[in-house]
């Protein structure tokens, strides 16, 4: 056997961008880009969440799970997607793009402190 390439748990059906892994359960600011999404595994249960950064510390959270039956979503470009049954979801703010989810991703509540975004509580 060859040496196989690190696949953690929870890579498995993600599509064009791999989450962002957070190291000692947070991810450093620097490398959440300003203006745009970004899917991060904080690791623990339930361990991917969606940060969507404005600029400077302005940032809304959402669960990376989706509404429907509770997949794991993947980012691509603008959207997450469902693996399961095809929900869509805009990656600026949750909403539902395409079914059969209906409800909008809920926000979760994460906190920025030294330069690193972890969540709260
Ligand atoms: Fe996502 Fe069913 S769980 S569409």
């Amino acid at each position: 056997l060859g040496t196989l390439a690190a696949c953690g748990p929870g890579d498995e059906g993600f599509g064009d961008a791999q989450p962002l892994r957070a190291d000692d359960g947070g991810v450093s600011l620097d490398d959440v880009p300003e203006n745009e999404s970004t899917l991060v595994n904080f690791g623990g249960e339930q361990p991917f969440v969606l940060l969507v950064r404005g600029t400077g510390e302005d940032i809304t959270a959402y669960s990376g799970y989706c509404t429907h039956n509770g997949c794991a979503l993947s980012q691509k470009q603008d959207e997450l997607d469902c693996p399961c049954h095809g929900s869509k979801f805009d990656s600026s703010n949750g909403e539902v793009l395409v079914g059969p989810a209906t409800r909008q991703l809920p926000e979760v509540s994460v906190v920025v402190e030294e330069g690193l975004v972890r969540r709260a509580g």
